[in-house]
């Protein structure tokens, strides 16, 4: 029988900064689809690849930066994490916290995170508290209680998160047995495409892969910093996920973009719950509204022409749309319809006739 996948501290254990002998805190993240989507291919004529990170255990890319912190905490002897969040983060460090048996500590701003990632977070016991404010403000506080009290940070701009999260870049070169010309993703704090791109580089380094891939980066409208070059003080859109004005890892996602020979793009949100429909319409994926956004940028950049023709394409969609389901349906006017215990009813309310 063929050995179960084992997480990605261990599949990639070549790659991650673990002896053998550390005790792995794991919840079997990682090995996530990459599917086909004839449906996007047609549309920008190229093919595309959905990288479903949906599916990890608490439902985000997260877990795979979180098994690694996690493991570090543990390593170190340290008993309580704590993250500021717009959601994921929040879930995934709770989870791996109670699998590792610690204490996490979670600051998210009040209001803007989606009901699934909040339910997360409290059943997996951790410690949470609402701040009226946004992320951005959130990660400066807790910054601060890391350096000033017993609490390890286990946001992204702890280095063995990036080291967990650049699985996702081996696994698609494996997947595609090459590189792929370009990878878009959504951008928010900005340290995935940071793990991508350390990802891509690191594996074409070791000879895994012949090429590194275009980074292109999306961001929401109302919350793009590093498009337009300026810190945003009030960020805002539908997709909370990436509901932040001053990304921290702002120098490394610019450094990925000007690297790789890519670029980091808006869209608006109308986009956004567009190409949420129609990857969950016509691909089959419920992705959160943060995870379209990669599929928004790659459908804007084709109706500019920018898309090479017959491109091999993969788009990270980050999240699990079930976290959020209040958003996806929201615009879409389904007026429930509610029958009788009578066949004819149903033929005809469901126009079978
Ligand atoms: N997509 C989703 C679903 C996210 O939750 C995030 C970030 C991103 C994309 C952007 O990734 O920050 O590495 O550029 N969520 C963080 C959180 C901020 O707290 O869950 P990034």
């Amino acid at each position: 029988m063929a050995q179960p996948w084992r997480g990605i501290l261990r599949e990639y254990a070549e790659f991650m900064p673990f002896d053998s002998d550390v005790r792995i805190i794991s919840l079997g993240e990682g090995g996530t689809p990459l599917i086909e989507a004839p449906a996007l291919s047609s549309k920008v004529g190229a093919s595309v690849f959905l990288k479903v990170e949906g599916q990890n255990p608490s439902g985000s890319f997260k877990d795979r930066g979180m098994t690694s912190a996690i493991t570090r905490v543990v390593q170190e002897g340290d008993t309580t994490v704590v993250c500021a969040s717009t959601g994921n983060t929040s879930a995934s460090a709770a989870a791996y916290a109670a699998a590792a048996g610690i204490t996490c500590v979670v600051l998210i701003p009040q209001g803007k995170i989606a009901a699934g990632k909040m339910a997360q977070a409290i059943v997996h016991g951790a410690r949470l508290v609402q701040v009226d404010g946004n992320f951005d403000e959130c990660l400066t506080m807790v910054r601060r209680l890391s350096e000033d009290y017993p609490v390890s940070l286990v946001n992204s701009v702890n280095p063995y998160r990036i080291q967990g999260q650049k699985s996702a870049a081996f696994e698609i070169c494996d997947q595609l047995g090459e590189a792929p010309d370009i990878h878009v993703l959504p951008v928010g704090n900005a340290g995935n495409i940071t793990a991508y791109w350390a990802g891509f580089t690191e594996y074409a380094k070791a000879g895994r892969a012949t090429r590194t891939p275009a980074m292109w980066g999306v961001q929401a409208e109302g919350a793009s910093p590093l498009v337009t070059g300026v810190p945003v003080d009030s960020p805002e859109t539908v997709a909370t996920a990436i509901r932040i004005g001053k990304p921290a890892s702002w120098d490394q996602a610019i450094a990925a973009r000007d690297e790789s020979g890519g670029w980091i793009r808006a869209v608006s949100d109308r986009e956004i719950l567009e190409a949420q429909a129609l990857i969950a319409a016509e691909v089959g994926v419920f992705v959160e509204p943060a995870s379209a956004a990669s599929v928004a940028g790659l459908i804007a950049a084709a109706a500019h022409d920018d898309v090479p023709a017959g491109a091999t394409i993969t788009c990270t969609v980050t999240g699990n749309g079930l976290k959020d389901t209040a958003t996806a349906v929201s615009h879409l006017n389904v007026e429930p319809i509610v029958i009788p215990v009578d066949i004819d009813a149903a033929v005809e309310a469901l126009e079978l006739s």
